[in-house]
């Protein structure tokens, strides 16, 4: 028998210790009956832990971090335009540094429309709308590379580098290959620009193509960004899963979270398949002080993303109860939405724990 799970809770800011709650009742409540065993550990990295004592999140940290089996993220950042945590500080200290530390360089978000869930497009339904995303999540615009010349002057100048590597390009490639085989369409969409990235979005279609052919059972497309934007409105249904480099993915992936029903719905798993360092796991939302302790929050996107924890941990540590927990808990999850058909998910009426307790009550 596999050895506990060891979760690293990180409940972050705002909305996010309400919704972790809520999804920490649901495992509490799911995982005897899987045979699932577990150990949370809370962790207090935030934007007001850093505020408070001026920590972010240091090596040691991290290092920390790696004894662990899984992280689980709430949300973390403060109010918008805070000057106290201005340059992206908490982004770069703590979302991001964990990312790239833990080379979590798969960012797995589903687009699915779920059952009852409303969605802004007319005449589209959960047949229609049902793929994912695979961004690249430790490349791209993101590495941090650039600065600035003559700052504050007339001749100000600034860069900012898109990095694509064959590797970085190449193992995130492969995994959405692997992926799209496990599906019944079998479908792969490379979406990039390479018309107008002709050096970075070169080697990325390169190395589709050539690694396109160790998968002969899978179909291939390539769309530019832009008209990925317009296909996910007017025609989600050619979507099956879809690779996509970090930028570009984190713009489609809020398109996506809005046409299966909005953030209070979106889940995300940032994944490092190889298991050589944690994976973590968050829903798209952020911290939303404006609603904050309050008990108004929908948990639905942290429940779904805590099923997804259990899944993919299982799957890369192979805890065979783990899976099957993550399972049924996704089962709940797809049981309870109906509950919020003909309203918003946002503002459901419903409140944060009774939503949690639905979830429990669908097991
Ligand atoms: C996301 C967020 C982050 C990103 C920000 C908060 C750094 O928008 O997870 O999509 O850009 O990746
Ligand atoms: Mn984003």
């Amino acid at each position: 028998m596999p050895a506990p799970l060891k979760l690293a809770i990180i409940a972050g800011d705002g909305i996010g210790p309400e919704v972790v709650g809520a999804a920490m009742n649901v495992l509490a409540a799911a995982a005897p009956g899987c045979g699932a065993k577990y150990e949370a550990t809370e962790f207090p990295f935030s934007a007001a832990h850093y505020i408070e004592t001026g920590h972010v999140l240091d090596d040691a940290d991290i290092a920390e971090l790696k004894k662990y089996d899984a992280i689980f993220l709430g949300a973390v950042g403060g109010q918008p335009n805070d000057p106290r945590l201005a340059g992206g500080v908490i982004e770069k200290g703590i979302l991001l540094k964990l990312r790239f530390e833990l080379d979590q360089y798969i960012n797995l978000r589903p687009v699915t429309l779920y059952p009852g869930i409303d969605t802004p497009l007319k005449n589209k339904t959960s047949a229609d709308i049902d793929f994912v995303c695979v961004r690249e999540n430790t490349e791209d615009l993101y590495c941090g590379i650039g600065g600035f010349v003559r700052k504050g002057t007339p001749h100000e100048v600034s860069n900012q580098t898109m990095v694509a590597t064959r590797f970085g390009a190449e193992r995130c490639i492969r995994y959405a290959f692997d992926l799209a085989r496990t599906r019944q369409r079998k479908h792969l969409t490379l979406v990039h620009k390479t018309n107008v990235l002709t050096f970075a979005g070169d080697t990325w279609f390169r190395t589709f193509k050539e690694v396109a052919a160790d998968y002969p059972d899978v179909k291939t497309d390539y769309h530019h960004v832009d008209a990925c934007c317009m296909y996910m409105v007017a025609k989600p249904e050619v979507y099956d899963v879809i690779v996509v480099p970090n930028m570009f993915g984190d713009i489609i992936t809020d398109l996506g979270a809005a046409i299966a029903g909005g953030m209070g719905i979106a889940s995300s798993g940032n994944l490092n398949p190889d298991g050589t360092a944690p994976s973590m796991f968050e829903p798209v939302h952020g911290s939303a002080p404006d609603i904050a302790g309050q008990n108004i929050a929908n948990p639905i996107a942290t429940i779904d993303s805590l099923g997804l924890l259990l899944r993919e941990t299982g799957r890369i540590k192979g805890d065979k109860a783990a899976i099957a927990c993550g399972e049924k808990i996704g089962a709940a999850v797809k049981a309870v939405t109906p509950k919020f058909a003909g309203k918003s998910l946002d503002r459901s009426g419903y409140g944060t724990d009774a939503i949690g307790q639905m979830v429990i009550d669908a097991l």
